[in-house]
């Protein structure tokens, strides 16, 4: 029995979203025919919410520990109804931006499962925005009295915006060849697993319930990301693939950083536990994250020292991994005050290098340090230049980011 029940949004929202997709993701209807072809053991897509159940019925925590969840959006006052609506923004911002993200580079897939599994991501993000859209558009109460229709002002915002429109940094990055897609699995859904995981707890219910489902579709997308890491970088060191280790690492170097930002800034996040929509802070969610992507490249480092070194168990070349001296070309995990937009003061726009040491240089010489640590494709982005003339003009980042 599936762990949760369906529902489908209003005709206006549902036909919206489906003119979004037809203009974005094109390809959906190919992946759709040929869906038991590739996924045989997984229920067919379909574009619909899914309500799974609530981990605890009550609040656990905050202001309201004690008190059952919400049902009603307009029963939540002041601020919180407003934050709230934030965070489901934020999310739904996020999964329509990655459908336009992988779509600009799917054709460059090096094999046919990795552009399948990519259409698979894209499909999942498409019913993950449906699910967001669900959340404000079946609670008649997000339109409150005197107030604007809050729920349609932001789904109409939603399926407006564009790469460079969109909520978070890391999702105006336009990837620029298939190494993006495979990192920005690995690297950006990660991050995303770490909200839906910590929203369990959400105070308002319905998003509360929509956490589960989209999790387990989230794995899936971790999992590609890994294992086209892996192959990429197997590849990489035998001279058999497309790309050399170090274009892997410049990749590793650009996202990265993105995603330490989209945890907010690594010193606040207490409101979002005292309302409970989140049962962590920035920081500790920070922190977690930032070890378990060390996990990641360890394991990926793991599979290289087993490409070079015939006929070794995987934990002989752990061993060479962590001893560390042996190989030089193996993946490494920026330290976290590398090539900050945002955060805390002492590291945002501060010449940070790769392993974390403060450079005694200028702005100027310090864009060409990254010029050598960055692909040359992100340089070419407008997200890079922005970022350039925030540096040379010393202004930080202004406003609230994170989700
Ligand atoms: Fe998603
Ligand atoms: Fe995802």
């Amino acid at each position: 029995m599936a762990a949760y029940t369906t529902q489908t949004i209003t005709p206006r929202y549902h036909q919206a979203l489906l003119g979004w997709q037809v203009k974005n993701f094109p390809e959906l209807d190919f992946l759709e025919r040929n869906w038991t072809k590739f996924f045989a053991s997984q229920t067919p897509f379909q574009l619909f919410a899914k309500i799974g159940n609530l981990s605890t019925e009550s609040i656990g925590q905050g202001k309201f520990a004690g008190q059952p969840r919400f049902e009603r959006a307009g029963d939540m006052v002041g601020n919180m109804f407003y934050a709230a609506r934030d965070i489901i923004r934020a999310q739904c911002s996020t999964e329509l931006a990655s459908i336009q993200q992988h779509r600009l580079t799917l054709e460059e897939a090096p094999t046919d499962p990795m552009k399948v599994a990519v259409l698979r991501v894209m499909a999942e993000e498409l019913r993950h925005a449906y699910q967001m859209f669900w959340v404000l558009d079946h609670d008649p109460s997000w339109k409150k009295p005197g107030h604007p229709d809050i729920a349609s002002e932001t789904l109409d915002e939603l399926l407006a915006m564009e790469l460079g429109s969109h909520v978070l940094d890391a999702f105006n990055i336009p990837f620029k060849n298939f190494l993006d897609n495979v990192v920005f699995a690995t690297v950006i859904d990660l991050v995303g697993k770490y909200q839906l995981e910590m929203q369990k707890v959400f105070a308002y219910a319905p998003m509360a319930r929509s956490m589960s489902p989209m999790l387990s579709e989230e794995g899936f997308h971790i999992g590609s990301g890994r294992t086209f890491l892996r192959e990429l970088a197997i590849g990489a060191t035998t001279g058999a693939g497309r790309f050399s280790i170090d274009d892997i690492q410049k990749t590793i170097n650009a996202w990265y950083p993105r995603g330490l930002e989209m945890f907010g800034n690594e010193r606040g996040g207490e409101t979002n536990v005292q309302f409970s929509f989140k049962d962590r802070t920035n920081g500790t969610a920070q922190g977690e994250y930032i070890q378990e992507v060390h996990d990641v490249i360890e394991t990926t480092n793991v599979s290289i020292v087993q490409t070079r070194v015939k006929n070794i168990s995987a934990q002989e070349a752990r061993a060479i991994v962590r001893e560390g001296s042996r190989f030089d070309d193996l993946l490494f995990v920026p330290d976290a005050k590398f090539f900050r937009r945002r955060g805390p003061a002492e590291i945002v726009m501060q010449p940070y290098d790769l392993k974390g040491n403060l450079m005694p240089i200028s702005s100027s010489q310090y864009i060409d340090y990254l010029a050598k640590v960055l692909p040359d494709r992100y340089r070419a982005t407008d997200e890079f230049r922005r970022y350039s003339e925030q540096l040379l003009g010393g202004q930080a980042m202004a406003g609230r980011y994170g989700w």
